[in-house]
């Protein structure tokens, strides 16, 4: 299966000429069977890939699940796609906490990616509470899978494919990324879920990856996890030595 790299600038950088400036020194290839997604605030979408087209793979990092009218502030799926972006992270953790989104928002927001076309990167992943009991994660995950992707039939998923994001509240910014074989433990759980929910098929083909606090160390770590398909990279993103060590490692 093929490895993706996202890299989720979140709120950065504050220029337009920043973000083409990171750009230019992240590696200029994607390794082979690797992909690179590029989530860059929305407002800088359109520019960038304007300049930077056929180097990455585009994504935007939240969207509204409606396609127009009286929403202030909303972007549409349509608009995120008609500005480059073939990809959409949806159920971050700081979407979920800062914005107080819930499963049926998520839910609704990967409805209307896939109406559009668009392949939503869902998120999920536990607070503390939920590391150190097995029991509390296991259910966890399975709830926010379950909730995120009601009334989601296989083939509406087979259309755009999907990528889901393992990324545990505890790990993200804080330099302290889960082990490997932790997350390799989460990624099997979650492909579990996937196999009961639409089959062995999808899920052996759904592409599953890692983040929080991902640096190059703990990415040459994780690639040994063969249910890894590769990272979701925030931070380190922002840095393009950081990053170019991370994509190296899927050589
Ligand atoms: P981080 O963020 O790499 O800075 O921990 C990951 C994420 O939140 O997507």
């Amino acid at each position: 299966m093929k490895n993706y790299i996202i890299a989720n600038w979140k709120l950065n950088p504050a220029t337009y000429k920043q973000s083409k400036r990171i750009l230019r020194d992240y590696p200029k290839t994607a390794p082979l069977g690797a992909e690179i997604v590029v989530c860059p605030p929305d407002v800088f979408l359109k520019g960038v890939v304007g300049q930077f087209k056929n180097r990455f793979h585009w994504g935007a990092q939240d969207c509204f699940w409606e396609d127009r009218g009286a929403y202030t502030g909303g972007v549409s799926p349509a608009e995120l796609k008609n500005s480059g972006a073939e990809y959409v992270i949806v159920g971050h953790s700081e979407r979920r906490e800062v914005w107080s989104e819930t499963d049926e928002i998520i839910n609704k927001k990967i409805k209307a990616l896939i109406k559009a076309g668009l392949a939503p990167i869902l998120c999920v992943g536990g607070g503390m509470e939920a590391r150190k009991r097995k029991l509390k994660i296991t259910l966890l995950i399975g709830r926010q899978l379950n909730n995120d992707l009601k009334g989601i039939s296989l083939s509406a998923l087979k259309k755009t494919g999907m990528i889901i994001a393992y990324e545990p509240v505890w790990a993200i910014g804080t330099g302290r990324p889960a082990s490997a074989s932790y997350a390799g433990e989460i990624a099997e759980l979650i492909r579990k879920n996937l196999d009961k929910k639409y089959g062995a098929k999808f899920s052996k083909s759904t592409p599953l990856i890692y983040g929080g606090s991902v640096t190059g160390p703990i990415a040459a770590e994780m690639k040994q996890q063969p249910g890894i398909n590769g990272f979701l990279v925030g931070g380190a993103s922002l840095n393009p030595k950081e990053f170019s060590k991370i994509v190296k490692i899927l050589k």
